[in-house]
């Protein structure tokens, strides 16, 4: 017996057999991003930024990547390496994430690197440099949408031989980004006859600079390059500036240094230099209409951790958008995302075949509140990936 219901009964019928036969991802319907990034200590304001980057993407996509919406999952990592690999986990297995987005810093970074090696999950690394990460523990699942710490170190050891600098101090933290910054540094500034005279160096995150100021006014070098990020970075330009030093032995370093701290860090950071792949002056309308809508939704200005945070989110729609929103297809996933050109607010990016960005590195400096593009100090710089195997 038939009824005017009838074809309404069949179609929901048919529905719900084409739901049931549908692939568990498409069942489940939101995709599950678990961002793990420090929302407390030296790193803080650099965890919001990231998130702010991501969330301000996915809103502008209509609060859905490869058409499905996301269900937001978040620890923080207090950028502590020790804890980290149960932090991954509470994500992975209490939670249950798709993808991972973290983190900040390289210890932690390398440690999330390890869990997402063996458990397949997918990772998008949003910051931290950690050269291993696109290097001995690259894996196709696993991409960065920012910058390894050799680049913007290898990019200031250029400018600064070209400057005629002779005799260089570094100063950082001693940790993966600290070391291997003043390392790609030392290789394009040695290379160009440069001679590195003492690498300085405290543990992760103290700030107590004073002693080693005292032995670089004794050293007498022609320059100092650093790494330093955060919280750190603003206490170290003000320290730095306070000794005196600013003024006779000049203070290169790190793009990390002056960006997103130059409110707090005021007339001591005036006229610094540093390399970075994105600065406040780009001026081109992709990088302006990012700067207007990330000033609109969260009254602040953009920096370059907004940037890669955004930038993470674009990689995770275009794999999904390649997948139909399946992430599980990784190989499928990994393709698209390997071959597009991401269209970033820093400029546009390719990533190398260990799936670190392609990109620009810019000479800033400080003017005023402005990290301003004065030049590009390396074209498409590309890390060397060494040791990756893919
Ligand atoms: C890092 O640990 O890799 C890092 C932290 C802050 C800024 C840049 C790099």
């Amino acid at each position: 017996m038939t009824t005017r219901r009838t074809p309404l009964i069949l179609g929901a019928l048919a529905a719900a057999l084409a739901f049931a036969g549908a692939p568990a991802w498409a069942q489940q319907a939101k995709l599950k991003v678990g961002l793990m990034l420090p929302y407390t200590g030296t790193f803080a304001a650099l965890g919001t930024a990231i998130e702010n980057g991501f969330r301000l993407y996915v809103a502008e996509q209509g609060g859905k990547l490869g058409g499905r919406e996301i269900e937001w999952f978040k620890v923080d990592d207090e950028s502590d390496p020790s804890k980290a690999t149960d932090n991954v986990n509470k994500l992975i297995k209490r939670d249950n994430v798709d993808v991972l987005v973290g983190s900040v810093h390289s210890g932690v970074a390398m440690a999330m690197a390890r869990v997402a090696r063996d458990s397949g999950t997918m990772l998008i690394v949003p910051n931290a440099g950690a050269d291993a990460v696109t290097g001995p523990m690259c894996a196709p699942h696993i991409f960065r949408s920012s910058f390894s710490n050799w680049q913007p170190g290898y990019a200031m050891g250029e400018v600064m031989a070209k400057k005629g600098h002779k005799k260089v101090v570094t100063i950082t933290w001693k940790y993966a980004a600290g070391d291997e910054s003043v390392k790609g540094f030392r290789e394009a500034f040695e290379k160009a006859g440069g001679q590195v005279v003492k690498d300085l160096s405290l543990p992760f995150p103290n700030v107590e600079f004073q002693a080693l100021l005292t032995e670089i006014a004794s050293l007498k070098p022609d320059a100092v390059y650093t790494f330093f990020a955060g919280g750190g970075a603003v206490k170290f330009v003000k320290d730095y500036a306070g000794a005196g030093l600013k003024a006779s032995i000049p203070l290169y370093g790190a793009g990390f240094l002056t960006d997103g701290t130059l409110e707090a860090q005021g007339a001591a950071a005036d006229g610094l230099l540093t390399t970075l792949h994105y600065g406040d002056s780009l001026e081109t309308p992709r990088d302006k209409a990012f700067r207007l809508a990330y000033a609109k939704g969260y009254k602040l200005q953009p920096d370059v951790y907004a940037v890669q945070g955004y930038d993470a989110a674009q990689m995770l729609g275009i794999g999904l958008a390649a997948t139909k929103g399946d992430i599980t297809k990784k190989a499928e996933f990994a393709a698209a995302v390997g071959k597009a050109r991401i269209d970033s607010p820093r400029g546009p990016f390719t990533l190398s075949k260990s799936h670190n960005p392609v990109q620009d590195i810019y000479l800033r400096q400080v003017v005023g509140k402005e990290n301003k593009v004065v030049g590009v100090a390396s074209k498409a710089l590309a890390d060397p990936g060494r040791g990756c195997r893919m």
